[in-house]
């Protein structure tokens, strides 16, 4: 196969893809929202491989745009130059409420401003008492439970024009998303396994704004959604003769979807161990059929699950890992890969723990001789992560 030649679409120039198929993975009474959204690059030039991710460039939410032009009693049509975008000519301030700003992450600066055009003698003693030295924390506590509306709302006194507000946002980022799918099984399409963010805070219903975009205001087959595909050192052993152990709680598991596909596809020889975990066996087991399938028909040789609820004690996926000690050992010595994806603040830390104890105690070896171990590992790509 030679290399294919490169898509016109890129970071800077995304692709106003098509979402054809929006299902739910977790079932009724989850305490999570979870789904399977698959994404039509036909005609694109894009091209991808197992271990990538998806670049999705979102808008925010009309209401929260809204809200915003009410609050600046605007109607949207004022031609703004956010300090922020480095623009060459203005654009609406309804485009960049839309399409270039973040809604939400009001920052200190924006409480500055407030503090010194506020008139109101409240609002100033409240918005002082923020800025004062040594209430770094209320502050930061503040600013989390806070959108830039609800700044307005409070502090009403303090009247920015459309120009002053643009001027103290940030850009909307895009967001990524661990590719679901082999290109070798589905060339023009791209699979993701997308948890949606919904919260409270501040006594108000708050929508991250890419998972909301993707699963509530896109229309499948007709809203465009500008995508790009962000290259990664992530992927499956290049010997598909090597084994291959998986872990991929939640979310995490959307690459090692992709990763059984493309080994499959291949007719890789080398095994799969895939490590999947999540709350509740009923409603969250993501690609439960798939997953019992290739064990069905050998293509996995062990998934080994982790329901973190469905007990009175937690277990976790490096429990499992734990459980299974020699087994993973005798893997691992053979030469096998071992892959991570998913939460990076506690499960990734946590599993680099379990897999060090395990070299350690299987392996004979000192702790230090574990931690060389494994970072040989990580120098053979032979221990990746995509954690975020
Ligand atoms: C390499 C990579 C791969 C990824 N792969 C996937 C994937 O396969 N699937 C997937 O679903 N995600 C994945 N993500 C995460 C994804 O990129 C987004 O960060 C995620 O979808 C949230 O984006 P959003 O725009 O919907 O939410 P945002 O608008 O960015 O809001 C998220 C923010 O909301 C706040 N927040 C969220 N929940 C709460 C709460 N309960 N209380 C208070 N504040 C809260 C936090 O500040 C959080 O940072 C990946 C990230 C990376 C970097
Ligand atoms: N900002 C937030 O508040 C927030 C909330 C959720 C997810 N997220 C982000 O979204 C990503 C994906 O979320 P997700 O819903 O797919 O899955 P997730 O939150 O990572 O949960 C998947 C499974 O991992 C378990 N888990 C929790 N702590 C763990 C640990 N230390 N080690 C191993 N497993 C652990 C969970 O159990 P329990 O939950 O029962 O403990 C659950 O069974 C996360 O990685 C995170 O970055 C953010």
């Amino acid at each position: 196969m030679g290399t294919p030649a490169p898509s016109a679409y890129s970071k800077d120039r995304p692709f106003p893809a098509r979402i054809t198929e929006n299902r739910l993975l977790s079932r009724a009474g989850s305490g999570k929202e979870t789904r399977h959204l698959v994404v039509s690059i036909a005609g694109s030039g894009l091209t991808y491989k197992a271990g990538d991710s998806l670049g999705v460039q979102p808008s925010s939410r009309p209401e929260d745009v809204g809200a915003l032009l009410g609050l600046l009693r605007a109607t949207g049509e004022e031609p703004v130059s956010p300090a922020m975008l480095k623009l060459s000519a203005p654009i609406t301030l309804r485009e960049a409420l839309t399409n270039r700003l973040a809604l939400a992450g009001p920052t200190t600066k924006l409480v500055n401003t407030l503090s010194v055009k506020a008139t109101d003698p409240t609002e100033k003693a409240r918005l002082a008492a923020l800025l004062v030295p040594g209430a770094n924390e209320q502050l930061a506590a503040f600013l989390a439970e806070h959108e830039y509306a609800d700044l307005l709302a409070e502090f009403p006194s303090a009247r920015l024009t459309p120009q002053e507000l643009v001027d103290h946002m940030r850009k909307l980022m895009p967001r990524l998303y661990s590719i679901a799918s082999s290109s070798r099984v589905f060339p023009t399409e791209v699979h993701l396994t997308v948890a949606i963010v919904r919260y409270q805070t501040n006594g108000l219903q708050r929508s991250g704004v890419c998972s909301t975009f993707m699963a509530d205001r896109v229309q499948a087959g007709t809203t465009p959604v500008p995508v790009f595909v962000s290259d990664s050192h992530f992927g499956p052993p290049k010997d598909p003769a090597r084994d291959c152990i998986m872990v991929g709680p939640g979310t995490g598991i959307a690459p090692f979807r992709a990763f059984v596909q493309e080994r499959v596809a291949v007719g890789a020889t080398g095994r799969n161990w895939v490590f999947f975990g999540d709350q509740k066996r009923a409603t969250d087991f993501l690609y439960e059929e798939e997953w019992l399938a290739y064990l069905e028909r050998k293509q996995i040789a062990r998934l080994d699950l982790a329901w973190s609820r469905d007990q009175l004690l937690k277990v976790y996926v490096q429990d499992r890992m734990r459980e299974n000690a020699a087994e993973l050992w005798s893997w691992i010595a053979g030469g096998a890969g071992f892959f991570v994806c998913g939460d990076a603040k506690r499960m990734a830390k946590d599993v680099d723990v379990a897999l060090h104890a395990i070299v350690a105690e299987q392996g004979k070896m000192t702790p230090q001789e574990a931690i060389a171990y494994v970072k040989q590992m990580k120098k053979d790509d032979r221990y990746l992560r995509d954690v975020y």
